[in-house]
């Protein structure tokens, strides 16, 4: 119950313990297409160019910066937490310059701000902004800050790594020109897959770049060799077989599933859990409307040992939470509830043992409240 890798299901890990065959064997490229119908899915779009890039999400994002941005160009950038700023890094590495739009950590990308930011520089080329910040459990507003590019006629570059499986992503009900996701959160398959989908509009830019992208594994244009049109398809690196498998199956069980329903469930168990972490005396870093069911991030009283806190969780309870990033280290504890991982034992396993464990420690706890908490939440809430 970190903020991913989060566990994933025995049906998916069977699925990636299956023969590993050819990347180029016709029963290979079936299954690709396949593959990309499945993001087309969780993605809610329609781009043809959609595809899983083969390594973590960080590469997702690096994918998307290197081909739609070249030096000289602009690009706002929204940060309001760790990824934010790895954002700008990507930029300032293209040679690009970030117009940097701050909020606190915690708060959500203010539309604002970043429409203010838009009006101050209308040649910037792109907007860049994470969806679910995973560093605070904060909620952006990805409809609205995709329209507002769009209407400076600029792209949309979307972090939706967090997001993707647990809350909407609504790629072209967004416009969305750029959104990369990893695989290792609420889609809860094996890390070291970065799901990608590129508008038509993206696409165009990155055929008319005069630079060749400085990156030869990134660039689209190659790797659509590869994940393009089904009868040209032809050798560009080696792809992670086993781990597409296990991406395939846990997509199917979220077809199956039904992505509202994946949602509500996610909804569900968070707003369980959230009722007994306060009950623990934990608050929530983000205020309720902005927060994500799949990161819950709680500040603890100062007086309390929070390294020895997980340590003892992850000793006596095999559970692990994560801690806090940059300048939350040492002041909260992020909680995942992702993917396979959001369910009902999940919750009352992690509030009984942090019920214990705190009481060990100090905190201020009425012992059995929390699980009572969670128990009143779910049946007010189904
Ligand atoms: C919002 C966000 N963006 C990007 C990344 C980077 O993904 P990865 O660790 O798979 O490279 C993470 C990882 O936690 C993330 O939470």
């Amino acid at each position: 119950m970190g903020p991913g890798p989060s566990d994933v299901s025995p049906r998916v890990l069977e699925a990636l313990s299956r023969p590993t065959i050819g990347h180029l064997d016709p029963v290979f490229i079936e299954f690709m297409n396949d593959l990309k119908g499945l993001l087309q899915f969780a993605f809610q779009t329609d781009n043809e160019l959609t595809l899983p890039v083969s390594a973590p999400g960080s590469a997702g994002m690096e994918a998307c910066f290197v081909n739609l941005i070249s030096r000289g160009d602009k690009v706002i950038v929204a940060q309001n937490g760790v990824f934010g700023g790895r954002m700008k890094e990507n930029v300032e590495r293209c040679g690009a310059s970030a117009i940097m739009v701050i909020d606190d950590w915690g708060r959500p990308v203010d539309p604002q701000k970043v429409e203010d930011a838009l009006k101050a520089n209308p040649d910037a080329k792109a907007v860049a902004f994470v969806h679910a910040e995973t560093s605070t459990g904060a909620r952006s507003d990805a409809g609205v800050l995709c329209r507002l590019a769009a209407e400076h006629e600029c792209l949309s570059i979307v972090d939706a790594v967090t997001s993707l499986g647990g809350i909407d992503v609504d790629v072209d009900g967004w416009g969305a020109d750029a959104v990369y996701s990893g695989t290792q959160k609420c889609l809860s398959s094996v890390p070291g897959i970065s799901p990608v989908t590129l508008s038509q509009r993206a696409q165009e830019v990155i055929r008319a770049r005069q630079e060749p992208v400085q990156s030869w594994f990134l660039d689209m244009e190659l790797v659509m060799g590869y994940w393009g049109d089904h009868a040209q398809r032809a050798y560009h690196h080696t792809a992670p077989v086993n781990a597409l498998y296990a991406l395939h199956e846990t997509l199917v069980a979220l077809q199956e599933e039904g992505l509202e329903n994946a949602w509500a469930r996610h909804r569900r168990h968070h707003r369980a859990l959230a009722a007994g972490l306060e009950a623990l005396g934990l608050e929530f870093v983000v205020d309720e409307p902005h927060r994500l069911p799949q990161l819950n991030c709680v500040a603890f009283p100062e007086q309390i040992d929070e390294a020895a806190v997980r340590r003892q969780l992850l000793a006596d309870y095999q559970l692990e939470i994560g801690a806090g990033l940059g300048p939350l280290a040492g002041k909260v504890w992020r909680i995942g509830l992702m993917g396979y991982a959001a369910n009902q034992k999940n919750v009352f396993v992690c509030l009984g043992a942090l019920d214990a464990v705190l009481d060990q420690y100090g905190g201020p706890v009425e012992p059995g409240r929390a699980v009572a908490a969670a128990r009143d939440a779910y049946s007010l809430n189904g």
